[in-house]
């Protein structure tokens, strides 16, 4: 049996606000109360985390003092070896934001959101976070006649490319990852999903500062393919981060745990990540559900881990397992890796080809057989 006890070299990191939700939801109050950051950076490094993350108002949780909220969390960071791989901004809670941040119609609240912004990057650059997530929950509208969409979208552009400039002016190691989100808290939100985000990114001043921080429920509440949005994100090279957790299938945001919503999607997420050439954090960003107690706080953080690291495992044996790589094979999976014209060839080679269309037609792809072995290595039958 396989070892499945988290190490700082999993690089596991979970936000304040994760752990810290007090269960409070449309219909009913709280069923928990705060967490101090401080107990939670300490629970986490004992349960094996590597990493905690942020948003500016998180830190305030239990003190309402920002420098004596900040000096203990920089201490409770020095006392247990946890580092901050990632902060990022409430733009969200306050009244403030009711119609958005960044692509407010009211521009004193632009204004406003870019220096909440700017203040958070400078102890963000202190912490020696690499990575700053803009999740613009609140950028989106409830009507199409409050918005127009392409007046927002100047306006995204433009505080994403003062916050580079930001950035750049102050010689911080810090690149910029948005994330990705149909609807929720807004009727719908601007950059719904991970391809209209990259789409977006190619028209910034800095586009090689800005990626993503895709999460799995956000786009398989829109009833898309994480994996496939995963993958396409790696392939543009965006992939900088990413927010772990589990949703079944299109609802609201679930937030469940990691692997507690489409297991299968999971196992081949976390087989995309292992050997897909992504380098960052595993973060988890879920929520314990409101019927947890404390107790079952901390067991829901060590589930996230522990059901990645299984996965881990899952999908190395399901690579190394000979008949999975002949099932490969004879399904033609790696033939894709092969380029459609040879070194040298042009579109004149195509007329050379003696191929029999109907005869490939007839052949079946065995999709079936690979399938099964993959859910035979995820339910542990192989
Ligand atoms: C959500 C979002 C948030 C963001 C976080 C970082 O659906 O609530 O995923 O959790 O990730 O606020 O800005
Ligand atoms: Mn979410
Ligand atoms: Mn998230």
């Amino acid at each position: 049996m396989a070892d499945y006890t988290p190490t700082p070299e999993d690089r596991f990191s979970f936000g304040l606000w994760t752990v810290g939700w007090q269960a409070r939801d449309p219909f009913g109050d709280a069923t928990r109360p705060p967490l101090d950051p401080v107990e939670t950076v300490h629970r986490l490094a004992e349960l094996g985390a590597w990493g905690v993350t942020f948003h500016d108002d998180d830190l305030l949780a239990t003190e309402s003092d920002r420098d004596k909220a900040v000096a203990a969390f920089r201490k409770a960071l020095d006392d247990t070896g946890l580092v901050v791989p990632m902060a990022t901004t409430n733009l969200f809670t306050h009244p403030v934001f009711k119609d958005g941040a960044f692509t407010s119609n009211d521009r004193d609240v632009r204004r406003y959101a870019l220096r909440k912004v700017m203040r958070n990057l400078d102890l963000a650059a202190e912490l020696g976070a690499r990575t700053y997530v803009c999740w613009g929950g609140r950028e989106g509208a409830e009507t199409d006649a409050a918005k127009d969409v392409r007046a927002a979208l100047d306006r995204y552009k433009e505080a994403l490319d003062v916050l580079c400039g930001y950035v750049r002016d102050k010689g911080y190691d810090i690149r910029f990852a948005l994330e990705p989100k149909p609807n929720e808290p807004r009727g719908d939100i601007l950059l719904p999903t991970i391809g209209h985000a990259l789409a977006f990114i190619g028209e910034l001043e800095h586009p090689e500062m800005v990626g993503l921080n895709p999460e799995v429920g956000h786009e398989q509440m829109a009833g898309l393919n994480f994996v496939h949005g995963v993958a396409q994100a790696l392939w543009h090279g965006k992939l900088f981060h990413i927010d772990l957790n589990g949703q079944h299938g299109i609802k609201y945001d679930q937030d469940l745990v990691f692997g507690h919503g489409d297991v299968k999607s999971a196992f081949f997420l976390v087989d995309l990540l292992e050997h897909g050439g992504y380098d960052g954090p595993r973060h988890f960003d879920y929520k314990p559900t409101r019927t947890e107690d404390i107790e079952g706080v901390w067991q829901s953080a060590a589930a996230n881990m522990r059901t990645y690291l299984i996965l881990k495992e899952r999908a190395k044996a399901f690579r190394a397992d000979p008949e999975v790589q002949e099932a490969l094979a004879a399904s033609r999976v790696t033939e894709l890796a092969v380029p459609t014209l040879a070194p040298g060839e042009t579109y004149e080679d195509l007329a050379k080809d003696d191929f029999d269309p109907d005869e490939a037609g007839r052949r079946g792809y065995h999709y079936a057989r690979l399938d099964q072995l993959a859910v035979e290595h995820l339910l542990g039958a192989r």
